[in-house]
């Protein structure tokens, strides 16, 4: 572990930020769990390596990309290729300003020239044609090449995190050409102890054993997810978390977890299943008062 935050510090040493990159080094709002996963991220970008985050919704895919790119202290952009992004809309494309052509530069172009970090976000959302200028930028080669303009070299510490959804409607398959050209970590859900942590960290008033029976109900929910009883819309860290904001805000407990977890699911047998789950871990009629200390703040 301490070797590891060595090399990092090698890496940030060696790769100084011009002041003005500085402030695109991220300020995470979530710090990110999960040692195993850490390690093996940390490693891949020290080999100089791209990296895939592949794995279902709220696994704290972009929450890893941010504390990577602050860990390694780059500069970083986000790339959505949910929207339809094409390859000048990824490099950058020539505009008139005052009368004068000059070159507008797209995020891939900036991370290539500065160093940094670049979020490749639902990859396999990406259009062939941007795709396409994606695969000597993301090989050994390192390279931007477009027909008709000058090659770019990557600098050498510009290294690029995708992340892809699988698991529910509207999300596609990532093409094999550009699977290829990174290494993989298929993302776990945060364990029952992570949580717990997590949620300690994001909610200090929480009661303890409170923050013991979400992390537990989250566990119930996840293995009924995977027993094939619900399908993965209520399993929803994000949706905890949206609950316990409105219980702390002064709302019950039940239309809380309604809204961020129950009412996800559209089917009213599923509906019913969370719910079950929901009373089997906090009793009926819980308030603010009897999860969290002190006053709203
Ligand atoms: N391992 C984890 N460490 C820290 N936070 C996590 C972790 N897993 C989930 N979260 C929490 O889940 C929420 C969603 O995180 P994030 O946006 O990174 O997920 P994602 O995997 O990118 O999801 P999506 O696929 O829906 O975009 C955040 O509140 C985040 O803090
Ligand atoms: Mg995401």
């Amino acid at each position: 572990m301490e070797d590891l935050q060595i090399k990092i510090d090698d890496f940030k040493s060696k790769y100084p930020i011009s002041e003005e990159l500085k402030s695109r080094i991220p300020e995470p709002r979530f710090e990110f769990f999960g040692e195993m996963v850490w390690n093996m991220a940390v490693h891949a970008l020290l080999c100089g390596k791209n990296l895939l985050l592949t794995g279902e919704k709220s696994t704290g895919k972009n929450v890893l990309a941010e504390n990577l790119a602050k860990a390694f202290g780059r500069p970083l952009w986000n790339v959505s290729f949910h929207v339809n992004i094409d390859q000048s809309g990824l490099i950058g494309t020539d505009t008139l300003k005052n009368g004068s052509v000059v070159f507008e530069e797209g995020p891939i172009y900036q991370v290539a020239t500065s160093g940094g970090f670049g979020v490749l976000d639902e990859i396999n959302m990406a259009k062939n044609e941007a795709a396409a200028v994606l695969h000597s930028i993301l090989d050994y080669r390192r390279i931007i090449d477009i027909p008709g303009s000058e090659i770019i070299k990557l600098s050498p510490a510009s290294r690029f995190i995708a992340t892809m959804n699988y698991g529910y409607a509207g999300t596609r398959e990532l093409n094999e050409a550009l699977l290829s050209r990174f290494v993989v970590i298929e993302m776990p859900r945060m364990e029952a102890k992570d949580l717990v942590r997590f949620l300690k960290k994001e909610f200090p008033l929480m009661k303890g054993t409170y923050a013991d029976q979400f992390a537990e109900l989250y566990s119930d929910l996840i293995k009924k997810s995977e027993a094939g009883e619900i399908s993965s819309s209520g399993v929803d860290i994000r949706g905890i978390v949206d609950a316990l904001d409105l219980v702390n805000s002064g709302l019950s407990v039940k239309e809380s977890l309604d809204m961020g977890l129950t009412n996800k699911s559209f089917d009213p047998y599923e509906r019913q299943l969370i719910q079950d789950a929901i009373n089997a871990r906090l009793p009926k009629g819980l308030t603010r008062k009897d999860i969290f200390e002190g006053n709203y703040v």
